[in-house]
């Protein structure tokens, strides 16, 4: 028999990491023995114990221990990380650890060091220059980079066994996370997240909106627009549509071609969507058309007004593009990381491309809002690892008018 000491801290009772521990040791053919538990006594502190890990062999060892690594579990004989170097731009060492989204710390030089960057599917480096570890893209590396190989030098910090230590009272948010609402509780959510959208703004914090065009088919874009106006939006993520559509019911009232007072088929309304894009293109850009008052009201208009950074993200069902849509996908990729990097808050609405796009390169402690009609898209981006994420099946025009009927009665 093989034996480890393995530790783990944080809330691990009421989280159910413990349990989730235990289980998987036996379910993959180990053992174990608690040798301590320092039990935290109120929903405050948090709990820590140590197990023997027991295995039939080295290879059983190393199985588990990569299974439990996700739980936060790491070995108390920890040994340093092992360092290698890209022998190329773009070519990891084989056995490069590649990151999750969870808070990440390697241990190096005799102490534990926290990862800059988190996000989700990259390699680790370290910049001796710095003195740091940072996430990096594969596509990012070059040449002599020290990338983290292996796993053993990790420990991984999964957001249930920070949660509730993490909590401001009276945090609503936290009440609903993990959650898909039904239209049932529609109303509970809107309340929770236009308190959510009010506390991130008082203090001086981050939300970012994740938008698909059918926000403007659905007739929110207005609702999203005072959003935006009444400075609760600091990063605007969505595609070339999202603007296209917005800008066209602007310019002819419509929102592809459906008039947006009677909802019927406007005359010659399918071409609407590309005389916008025309006129804009007469600009020069959606800019210089709110500059000039050739575009004077609606969602573009009043991002480009508050001056908040947005990203138009290119893809390969594109009318036109607007000049603003980036096409060149790694540097779209670019500007969504920088506008989610540090953001409090992130709402996605109706747009299963972009919003997966944003969840890959957001850290799971960062709280997620998303609204879509269809429950398998809500379930899906909420199971994507994210620790606090509500989930909302309704019509995201509804929604969107509720929660700023929401916020104005707030004050
Ligand atoms: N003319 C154009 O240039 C054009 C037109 C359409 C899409 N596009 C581009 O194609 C890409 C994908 O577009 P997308 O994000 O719209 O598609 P998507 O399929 O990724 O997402 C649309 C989502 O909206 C949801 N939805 C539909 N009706 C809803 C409602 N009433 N309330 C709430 N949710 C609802 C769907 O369930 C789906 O999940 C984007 O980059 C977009 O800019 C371009």
């Amino acid at each position: 028999m093989v034996t480890r000491t393995l530790c783990a801290e944080g809330h691990l009772i009421d989280s159910g990491l413990l349990s989730n521990i235990l289980n998987t040791i036996l379910q993959k053919g180990g053992d174990y023995r608690i040798t301590s538990f320092d039990i935290g006594k109120t929903p405050e502190k948090s709990s820590k114990f140590e197990i023997e890990l027991i295995g039939k062999d080295e290879s059983t060892i190393n199985s588990l221990l990569h299974a439990l690594k996700p739980f936060g579990v790491y070995e108390q004989e920890v040994t340093q990380a092992v360092l290698m170097r890209a022998s190329g731009d773009r070519c990891a060492p084989e056995t490069f650890y590649s990151s999750s989204n969870h808070r990440t710390e390697v241990f190096y030089q005799g102490r534990w060091y926290g990862v800059l960057h988190q996000r989700m599917d990259a390699s680790l480096v370290y910049d001796p220059a710095t003195d740091t570890f940072a996430c990096v893209k594969l596509r990012d590396l070059k040449q002599g980079d020290l990338v983290v190989c292996g796993s053993e030098s990790i420990r991984i910090f999964p957001i249930e066994a920070e949660r509730t230590a993490n909590n401001e009272t009276n945090d609503s948010f936290a009440f609903m996370t993990n959650e898909v609402s039904s239209e049932r509780s529609v109303d509970i959510a809107v309340k929770k997240i236009a308190d959510e959208l009010r506390r991130v703004k008082a203090k001086g914090g981050k939300t970012v909106v994740v938008c698909g065009p059918v926000v403007v088919h659905t007739g929110g874009a207005d609702a999203l627009a005072s959003l935006v106006r009444m400075g609760y939006i600091q990063g605007f993520l969505g595609g070339n549509a999202v603007a296209v559509h917005d800008i066209e019911m602007r310019f002819f009232g419509t929102s592809l071609g459906v008039d947006m007072n009677t909802g019927k088929v406007a005359e010659h309304g399918h071409s609407h969507h590309m005389r916008a894009i025309n006129k804009i293109y007469g600009c020069k850009s959606i800019k210089a058309a709110v500059d000039t008052g050739v575009l004077n009201s609606g969602l573009m208009y009043e991002i480009v007004k508050a001056n908040i950074p947005y990203c138009l993200a290119g893809s390969i069902r594109d009318d036109g593009p607007l000049p603003e849509t980036v096409t060149d996908m790694i540097e779209a990729q670019r500007q969504y990381a920088q506008i989610i990097d540090g953001a409090d808050l992130i709402i996605m609405l109706s747009t299963m491309l972009h919003a997966i796009g944003a969840g890959n390169m957001t850290p799971s402690w960062v709280k997620t809002v998303c609204i879509d009609i269809n429950p398998a898209v809500v379930t899906k981006l909420n199971d994507r690892g994210s620790g606090q994420a509500i989930g909302i099946v309704s019509d995201v025009g509804l929604f969107l008018r509720a929660l700023s009927d929401t916020i104005a009665s707030l004050g």
